[in-house]
C-alpha cells in the first residue's frame, strides 16, 4: 500500500492544480462571481468549471440547513457552555462528527461553529454558545469540533474573528484592546485551533478592533491570520457584514454573505477596473473560495478532503446527546450525598416551568428545530416507573412572552391581491422562516400571510392571545378584530425583528367545550424587509387560564413537603439569553429565587437543576441540598437529568467560567460602548485571573469546579522540562478515587510564575487531562504544557518572547483547590 502521508500530499497537490486550473478559466466577472452569496445560505455554481452550489449552515449546537421550519427539523445539541463543562476533547470531536453527519443529511457543505469569543463578562448575551473565560480551554475544545466536523468532509467557521465577546452594538462596536491582550487573550483560541486543526474557514466578527471594521482589518485578516498563522481557508463575513468594496477585499474578506445583493458582484469589479482593488487580490480570494469547494467535494476533478470511503461511521444522534448531557453536568453541591438518589423514591416533586418545557437551547443563530424534546418531567417519568409517584408544580413562570400556542396552524401564503400563493401545516403558533419559503414561494411574490387554527377551551376562564412580531399584525377570534396594527422592533439592532421582536397581549373570556377559529394576517413587506433579505417570523401566543403566581408557588410548596425528595428545575429565558442582546443582570427571572427558598425551606432535601447556559445568581446554594448545572441540555434534557438524578451516569462537568456570588463582584460589569468604542481596560485579567488577585473576595463557584459521585486524593506529581518548538513540559499526575463508585475526574493543570510580576496573570490554565478510575484504583494524568504557557507577547517587538524561570506547576480540581505543587525550571 501507499505511504498514507504521500498519498495524502498527493490529494493536496492534485487538488490545488484543480483549483488553479478552474481560476485560470474564469474571467474577473465569474471569480468575483464566486465571493457573494447566491442567497441567504449558498454560494453560486458555475457549471463550466463543474463547480458545485455551496451551502453554509448554522451552527454551534446543531445543523439547521437552509430551512428554518418545524417540518425540518435537526439534532439538537447541548449548548457549548456544555460541551466546553465536559473538558473532554475526545468527547467533543465525537460531537463535531455528529455535526458533520446532520450537514450532510441536510446538504450543508460548511458549518457556521464554533463560536470562540471568550466569556469575558458574565453580562455576554451569546455566553452560551461560546466555550470559556479561559483561551487555553476554548482553544482546545474549538480545535476539537473543528476537527471532528471536518473529519466528516465538512468545513466549519470558527466565529467571530475576533473581539465580538458581548452584543450591545455589536455591528458597530468598536472594541480597543491593547496588543498583548488581544494576543494572549482573545486571538489565542483562534490562533490554536488555526494551527492545530487547520479549519477550512473563519467568520470575521461584525465589529472593529482598535479603529478598523474585523471584515476589513488587514492587519488581522492578511497578516497575522495568513502569514503568520498560515490560515489557508475562507475569511467570510458575518451575515450582511461587509460594508465597504475596495476595504472589504483589501482587507481580506473573501466572502459576503448572505446575497445576492452586497458590496462584491459589480461593484468590485468596478473596483478593479478603476484600478482600487489588483485583479491578483479577486485571484487570491477566488482562489480560496474555490480550495473550500474542493475541500467538500464540489469541484471536478479535486479529490475532496475525506474520501468518501473514510468517513466515519454512523452516529447514534440522540444517544450521543444524551451523553454529553450528562457529561457536561456539574454538580456543584451534594450535601449528605443526596444524589445520586434512591433508585425508587415513593414520592418527589418535581417543580419549575422548565421542568415539563425544558429550555434546550439558547436563542438566536444557533436555534435549531430539535427532532423531538424530552423534557425533565418525561425523562424522570420514563426513568422512575410506576413505583414512585412524581408530580409536578410549575411554582413560577418566569417567561415574560407567551409561548406559541400549542394547537396546530395552518399558515397561507397570499399574494398582492389576495390570491393563494401556497399553504403551510405548522405544529404551532409560530412562523420562522428566513431566506426560504414553503412550497418554494418567492419573497417578491409573498405579501400577506394568514395563520389559522382551532383553540379548544377545557375550563372556563381568561386565555391570553399575543402578537409578537414587527410588522403589520390583524388578529382576529371568530371573526372579531382583537388588534390591527403595526409593531415596531426596540433598539437598532437590524436583526432585532428576528431576535426580540415587541409582543402585544389581548384576553379572551372563553367556556369550557367551546372552540374559537383565531387567525392572525402579518402583511409585508414591513417583517420581510429587515437587513435586506428574505424573513417572515411572528409568533401567534397562547395562555390558558392559569392561577395566580401566589398560588403556583403554593402548590409548589404543599408538592414539595409531601414529598421525599424535591426537584426544582429553575432558569433562564429567551428574553434574557439570546444573540443581539446582553443580559441586563444574572438574576434568574420572575420569582424562581423566592420559589427555591420557598421549597427548600418545606424540604431539606431539595435538588436544584440550573437549566441555563450562563452564570447565574444562586443566593439559595447554601441553603439547598443540591446543586446541578445542566446548562441549555439538547434535546435529550430529560433522559440525561434522569440518568445523573438516578446515578446511572455520573455528572461529568466542571465550571468552564467562573460563577459570581453577586453582580457587583463580577470582575467584568460593562459591555456598553461609550461613544462607539467598548475599552477592555482589564487587559489579561477577566475570569479566574482577576479573582486570583482579590484578597478577600470570592466567587459562588471557581472555574474547574464541580464534582461526581466519587470523591478523589491527589497523590503526586512530577513535571519534566521538555523545551521543545510547542512543548514546555510534560506532567504526571497520579490520582486516587477513594470513593466507592467508579468515576471520571478533569485533572487540571496551573502554572505560576515564580516571584511578583503584576502584569502576567498569577495563575493559568496550562493543561488538563480526563481519568477514569474504579474504586481504589490509582491513575496517572499525563498532561502536556504547551510552549505558550511560557511565553508573552512582546509589544515593543512585535512578538512571543519567552518567560524563563522557575514556574510552580499546581494540579487539582478547580482554580482554588490544587493539592499538588511542583517547582519547573524554565531554561
Ligand atoms: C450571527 C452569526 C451567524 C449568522 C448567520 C449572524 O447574525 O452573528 O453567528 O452565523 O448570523 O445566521
Amino acid at each position: 500500500m501507499n505511504d498514507p502521508k504521500e498519498t495524502a500530499m498527493t490529494a493536496d497537490a492534485r487538488r490545488e492544480a484543480a483549483v488553479e486550473a478552474a481560476l485560470a478559466r474564469l474571467d474577473l466577472t465569474a471569480k468575483v462571481a464566486l465571493l457573494s452569496g447566491a442567497d441567504m445560505w449558498s454560494l453560486p455554481a458555475n457549471e463550466e468549471i463543474g463547480l458545485g452550489r455551496l451551502v453554509m449552515s448554522d451552527g454551534p449546537a446543531g445543523v439547521r440547513g437552509e430551512h428554518w421550519t418545524a417540518d425540518d427539523p435537526s439534532v439538537a445539541l447541548p449548548s457549548p457552555t456544555a460541551l466546553a463543562a465536559t473538558w473532554d476533547v475526545d468527547l467533543v470531536r465525537r460531537a463535531g462528527r455528529l455535526l458533520a453527519q446532520e450537514a450532510r443529511r441536510k446538504g450543508a457543505h460548511v458549518v457556521l461553529a464554533p463560536t470562540v469569543n471568550l466569556h469575558r463578562s458574565p453580562r455576554g448575551g451569546r455566553h452560551f454558545e461560546c466555550y470559556s473565560e479561559d483561551p487555553l480551554l476554548t482553544g482546545e475544545i474549538g480545535a476539537a469540533l473543528v476537527a471532528g466536523v471536518q473529519d466528516g468532509g465538512v468545513g466549519t467557521t470558527p466565529k467571530h474573528f475576533v473581539a465580538n465577546d458581548s452584543e450591545t452594538d455589536r455591528y458597530t462596536v468598536d472594541v480597543r484592546v491593547d496588543e498583548r491582550t488581544l494576543r494572549e487573550l482573545y486571538l489565542a483560541p483562534f490562533e490554536a485551533i488555526v494551527r492545530k486543526a487547520h479549519p477550512w474557514g473563519l467568520m470575521a466578527a461584525y465589529n472593529g478592533v482598535n479603529g478598523r471594521s474585523m471584515s476589513e482589518h488587514d492587519e488581522l485578516n492578511n497578516r497575522v491570520l495568513r502569514e503568520e498563522w498560515g490560515f489557508d481557508g475562507i475569511l467570510v463575513s458575518d451575515w450582511t457584514g461587509a460594508r465597504d468594496t475596495v476595504r472589504a477585499a483589501l482587507g481580506g474578506l473573501d466572502v459576503a454573505m448572505p446575497g445576492p445583493a452586497t458590496v462584491y458582484g459589480e461593484h468590485l469589479v468596478r473596483a478593479v477596473h478603476e484600478g482600487l482593488v489588483p485583479e491578483e487580490t479577486v485571484d487570491g480570494l477566488a482562489r480560496r473560495v474555490l480550495r473550500l469547494a474542493a475541500r467538500v467535494g464540489l469541484l471536478a476533478g479535486a479529490p475532496a478532503a475525506v474520501p468518501a470511503e473514510l468517513l466515519p461511521a454512523p452516529i447514534d444522534g440522540e444517544a450521543l446527546v444524551r451523553e454529553l448531557a450528562a457529561r457536561s453536568f456539574v454538580l456543584l453541591r451534594n450535601e449528605g450525598g443526596v444524589l445520586p438518589l434512591d433508585r425508587a423514591p415513593a414520592r418527589v416533586a418535581l417543580i419549575g416551568a422548565a421542568a415539563a418545557e425544558a429550555r434546550i437551547g439558547g436563542g438566536g443563530s444557533a436555534q435549531v428545530f430539535p427532532t423531538r424534546v424530552v423534557s425533565p418531567l418525561d425523562g424522570l417519568r420514563a426513568a422512575l416507573g410506576e413505583g414512585t409517584a412524581l408530580v409536578h408544580a410549575v411554582g413560577a413562570d418566569p417567561r415574560t412572552f407567551l409561548p406559541p400556542a400549542a394547537f396546530p396552524c395552518t399558515a397561507e401564503l397570499l399574494g398582492a391581491d389576495g390570491h393563494a400563493l401556497g399553504t403551510a401545516a405548522l405544529p404551532e403558533g409560530g412562523v420562522r422562516w428566513l431566506g426560504a419559503l414553503p412550497g418554494g414561494v418567492s419573497f417578491e411574490d409573498l405579501a400577506e400571510v394568514r395563520l389559522t387554527g382551532v383553540l379548544a377551551a377545557d375550563a372556563d376562564g381568561r386565555h391570553r392571545l399575543a402578537v409578537r412580531g414587527v410588522g403589520r399584525f390583524r388578529l382576529e377570534a371568530d371573526g372579531e378584530v382583537l388588534f390591527d396594527g403595526v409593531l415596531l422592533p426596540e433598539g437598532a439592532d437590524p436583526a432585532a425583528a428576528f431576535l426580540n421582536p415587541p409582543e402585544r397581549r389581548f384576553e379572551l373570556d372563553l367556556a369550557a367545550g367551546g372552540r374559537t377559529v383565531v387567525t392572525l394576517t402579518c402583511t409585508l413587506p414591513e417583517a420581510a424587509a429587515v437587513a435586506g433579505f428574505g424573513l417572515v417570523s411572528f409568533t401567534l401566543g397562547h395562555a390558558a387560564p392559569t392561577v395566580s403566581d401566589d398560588e403556583l408557588i403554593e402548590q409548589a410548596v404543599a408538592a414539595a413537603r409531601a414529598a421525599e425528595v424535591a426537584v426544582v428545575v429553575v432558569g433562564t429565558t429567551e428574553e434574557v439569553e439570546s444573540e443581539g442582546v446582553d443580559r441586563a443582570g444574572l438574576r434568574l427571572p420572575g420569582r424562581q429565587d423566592e420559589l427555591v427558598a420557598r421549597v427548600a425551606a418545606a424540604n431539606p432535601r431539595t435538588v436544584v437543576v440550573v437549566n441555563a447556559g450562563a452564570p447565574v445568581l444562586m443566593p439559595w446554594r447554601e441553603s439547598v441540598a443540591a446543586v446541578l448545572l445542566a446548562w441549555f441540555p439538547g434535546q435529550q434534557a430529560g433522559e440525561a437529568l434522569a440518568d445523573v438524578l438516578l446515578g446511572a451516569v455520573e455528572p461529568g462537568g466542571r465550571l468552564p467560567t467562573t460563577c459570581p456570588a453577586e453582580e457587583a463582584d463580577s470582575p467584568v460589569w460593562e459591555v456598553a460602548p461609550t461613544d462607539g468604542r467598548l475599552e477592555y481596560t482589564e487587559g489579561l485579567f477577566i475570569g479566574y485571573r482577576a479573582w486570583q488577585r482579590r484578597a478577600g473576595a470570592a466567587p459562588a463557584y471557581w472555574f474547574g469546579a464541580g464534582g461526581g459521585y466519587t470523591d478523589w486524593s491527589y497523590e503526586g506529581m512530577e513535571a519534566r522540562f521538555v523545551g521543545d518548538h510547542d512543548t514546555v513540559a510534560e506532567v504526571a499526575v497520579r490520582v486516587r478515587n477513594t470513593g466507592a463508585r467508579p468515576g471520571r475526574e478533569v485533572v487540571q493543570v496551573y502554572l505560576a510564575p515564580d516571584g511578583v510580576d503584576r502584569t502576567r496573570p498569577d495563575l493559568q490554565l496550562a493543561g488538563f487531562a480526563v481519568v477514569e478510575a474504579r474504586p481504589g484504583e490509582t491513575v496517572t494524568a499525563r498532561v502536556r504544557i504547551p510552549l505558550r504557557a511560557v511565553q508573552t507577547w512582546d509589544t515593543a517587538a512585535h512578538d512571543w518572547a519567552a518567560r524563563p524561570g522557575v514556574y510552580t506547576v499546581s494540579a487539582g480540581r478547580h482554580a482554588a483547590d490544587r493539592p499538588l505543587t511542583v517547582a519547573l525550571d524554565v531554561v
